[in-house]
């Protein structure tokens, strides 16, 4: 189960120096809790959003999509219970005036005495007290208590909401479910662990209505489902793992919840919560609007609320998952020299015949760069012109890059350190046969491809 454990600061550099992760407002010191991506984050966050709409939405007949205002009617909060119970417990320090998830200290640094946590570190802590996480805004030009609104703190309840409209329009029978993207936002008292825990964050819902009684059968697929599909994301077996919740720890108005864990370098964390809500969701809709939000079920000829089975993801936790397993830092044989690829070892030095090299292993589905394509001289107008055509044709499928500055070997290190799974040199071979150099990431051979053969074969990689 185990990955072999890195510093995430190291990742955090790899990320800054990449443009895949920056801090938010860094010219202005930084705010705590907020991350922006960069060229590649940008790009590997919208490859997991696309296999995840992908594979729950377009690839499925019984799922149709949803995007649903951020700040919607203050009653949708008070109706799910988020207004009265969306909260953590949070403590003081009179001490050094830090604020802390009472549930937490144990893991909490002191700032004051960063060797420390916060239980063994003498400051004087007060009573915890609830600290309600949403962020509370206006709408309109007059600040007052009727003008109150919030960030969602999820997506879900914007599902819920339109449930009846979705269902009228979208000839769905129950079965079937409403799949939502999109941003977040959630007050929380101590962001950490890099963009693990944010204060604004994209998640991935899927609500899946199914009749009563059926909730346990469809909380059993949706789990084996979702399993699944993050090793098509690149996420070894061996570094997931599920958590069942027993029954105390189950909200009141629901009959299962299995969380995806996967193996980060500070610990098994949450990817995904997948529970069986029983119809909590929508009969509190329907409550609260006075609106009636019900399933005919013609073969039946009854009429019931569904039950919901939600699997719920965060974009920004999957996105960190998969830059861990990506992450590699190697020894390998240096140009013109026999041997294999080696994990590097903390402290040691390189062997001799060896150098270091920082990798990003991504899987092709959702990694950034798909291809690099380099004139293996620049001065050589020729080669400059060969390469340029190839890369103008992959671009316009793929999101290739041209790179024609520095050493070769310069240029495929950039690349590793990208993620990127191919390089494409065009060399003097390539003027006498049409082949260029294909060169695969991971373990680094090389061979010649026929320049016809290789869309075609990227195509075949990419799939
Ligand atoms: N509608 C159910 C719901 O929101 P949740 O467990 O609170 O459930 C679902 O959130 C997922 O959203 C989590 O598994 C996690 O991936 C992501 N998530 C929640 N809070 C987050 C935060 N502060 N930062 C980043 N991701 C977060």
């Amino acid at each position: 189960m185990n990955k072999k454990s890195f510093d995430l600061e190291e990742l955090a550099s790899l990320c800054k120096r990449r443009g895949f992760i920056f801090q938010s407002s860094e010219l202005y010191g930084g705010i705590n809790g907020f991350w922006d991506y960069g060229p590649l984050g940008v790009e590997l966050k919208k490859n997991i959003k696309d296999a995840w709409w992908r594979d729950t939405v377009q690839r499925r007949d019984d799922v149709v999509g949803l995007d649903a205002s951020i700040i919607m009617h203050p009653r949708i909060w008070e109706a799910s219970g988020h207004l009265e119970g969306f909260s953590d417990p949070m403590v003081d320090c009179k001490t050094c005036k830090g604020r802390f998830r009472a549930d937490q200290l144990e893991s909490s640094t002191c700032p004051q005495k960063p060797s420390k946590n916060v239980l063994s570190c003498g400051g004087e802590l007060t009573e915890a007290r609830q600290f309600n996480l949403m962020f509370k805004t206006f709408v309109g030009p007059v600040q007052d208590d009727s003008s109150v609104a919030y960030l969602r703190p999820e997506t879900a309840q914007g599902i819920f909401a339109q449930f009846d409209n979705v269902l009228s329009v979208s000839r769905q029978k129950v079965p079937f479910g409403i799949a939502q993207i999109g941003k977040a936002f959630r007050n929380e008292i101590n962001p950490r662990n890099y963009t693990f825990r944010s204060r604004e964050f994209e998640q991935m819902e899927l609500e899946f209505f199914v009749p009563p009684g059926d909730d346990e059968e469809w909380h059993r697929y949706w789990v084996a489902e979702r399993l699944k599909w993050y090793t098509t994301i690149g996420l070894a077996p061996e570094h997931l793992d599920q958590y069942v919740y027993p029954q105390e720890e189950l909200a009141h108005y629901a009959s299962a919840c299995v969380d995806i864990m996967y193996q980060f370098p500070f610990g098994l964390q949450e990817l995904e919560g997948i529970a069986a809500r029983g119809n909590f969701d929508l009969s509190r809709h329907s409550e609260y609007s006075g609106k009636k939000l019900e399933y005919f079920d013609q073969a039946t000829n009854t009429r019931y609320i569904p039950h919901v089975v939600e699997p719920s993801a965060g974009v920004d936790r999957i996105a960190l998952a998969v830059l861990c397993e990506a992450y590699a830092v190697e020894w390998i044989p240096k140009e013109g020299t026999a041997g294999e690829i080696q994990p590097a070892q903390p402290g040691e030095s390189v062997p001799a015949g060896y150098e270091e090299r920082t990798v990003l292993r991504f899987t092709p589905r959702v990694a950034p760069i798909k291809a690099a394509v380099f004139p293996l001289l620049k001065n050589r107008p020729e080669l400059v012109e060969a390469a340029q055509k190839l890369y103008r044709q992959l671009q316009s499928s793929w999101p290739v890059f041209y790179d024609q500055t520095g050493a070769i070997g310069r240029r495929y290190r950039r690349q590793d350190e990208a993620g990127t799974p191919f390089g494409l040199t065009v060399d003097f071979q390539t003027l006498e046969d049409q082949t260029v150099t294909w060169r695969d990431r991971d373990d680094m051979r090389q061979e010649r491809v026929p320049v016809a053969e290789v869309a075609d074969r990227l195509a075949t990689a990419l799939a």
